[in-house]
């Protein structure tokens, strides 16, 4: 991770601490961060509305439509780390490998194994959705390892901005128990601020030496992961229609929780 920068104290071995101040001041127009945050508007808003997302977000997720989210899910983190560990010396990708702060793939495992069993290795397999997806991020990770920025940026600002609420409306919806089996997914146990920890990310993706055409190239990435992720929910969203119907738990409803909880 290197030499603690200007945002950032290292305490006690590694125990990150992040200072309370933004960036702020110092930010630009073309920071990375504010150009990836301006360009992703958008496909966000859109990402937002997909009937999957929004579903989920009421508490209407049935609980072989988590699975299966799930499952995408740990197909896509096994391959994003194993890209990022391809990288993690690469300049371009070093100043944002936090393998333990980060990482979602043990998690994920633990998650399947609860819902699948022991043998929960033999009973899953890859979407079509996520298996483009998967293939695209193998891709930049051999090829244009710049672009790896963009997907990290994608699911790990994205996750850190939404998993706590998420994660109480998966529990509620789907009776998991309180201790976290299920969701381990959405716990990051080893940052204890995530405000603090996107800032240091953010101010860690301004620091990467990237030219204008560089910068751009990623921003286009993002919205390319974004719109993976959405063919992702797309696709949950059809199997759903072809699922049974499961009762739903009384009281499921995220409203009101949202509002204020998703301030990312
Ligand atoms: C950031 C809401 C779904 C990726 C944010 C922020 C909010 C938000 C309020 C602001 C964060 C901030 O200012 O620090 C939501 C809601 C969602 C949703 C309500 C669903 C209904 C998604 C999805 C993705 C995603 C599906 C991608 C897979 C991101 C990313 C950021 C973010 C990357 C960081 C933006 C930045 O600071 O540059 N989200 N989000 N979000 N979200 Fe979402």
């Amino acid at each position: 991770m290197g030499e603690p920068r200007k945002e950032e104290n290292l305490q006690n071995g590694s125990q990150l601490v992040y200072g309370e101040d933004r960036a702020g001041d110092r930010l630009s127009p073309e920071d990375l961060s504010e150009l990836l945050a301006a360009g992703t508007k958008e496909v966000h808003e859109k990402a937002e509305s997909t009937p999957f997302v929004k579903d989920f977000l009421r508490g209407r997720i049935r609980r072989e439509l988590f699975k299966l989210g799930s499952v995408a899910l740990f197909f896509t983190y096994s391959a994003l780390e194993e890209e990022i560990e391809r990288n993690k010396e690469h300049p371009h990708f070093a100043p944002l490998y936090f393998p333990a702060e980060l990482h979602r793939r043990d998690a994920l495992g633990r998650d399947l194994r609860y819902f699948y069993g022991p043998d929960w290795r033999s009973q899953i397999q890859c979407s079509p959705a996520a298996r483009r997806y998967v293939e695209r991020i193998r891709e930049v990770g051999r090829a244009d390892p710049v672009l790896l920025v963009a997907h990290a940026y994608t699911r790990y600002m994205g996750d850190l901005s939404g998993g706590q609420v998420l994660k109480k409306v998966a529990q509620r919806a789907l009776k998991l128990p309180a201790t976290g089996e299920g969701v381990e997914f959405y716990q990051f146990d080893a940052i204890h601020s995530a405000k603090a920890f996107k800032q240091l990310y953010r101010s860690r993706m301004n620091e990467l030496e990237l030219d204008v055409d560089t910068k751009q190239r990623v921003v286009q990435e993002a919205v390319c992961a974004f719109n993976h992720n959405m063919e992702v929910f797309g696709e949950l969203d059809e199997v759903g229609k072809s699922l049974p119907e499961e009762p739903m738990a009384a009281g499921t409803s995220a409203h009101g929780d949202m509002q204020g909880d998703i301030s990312k």
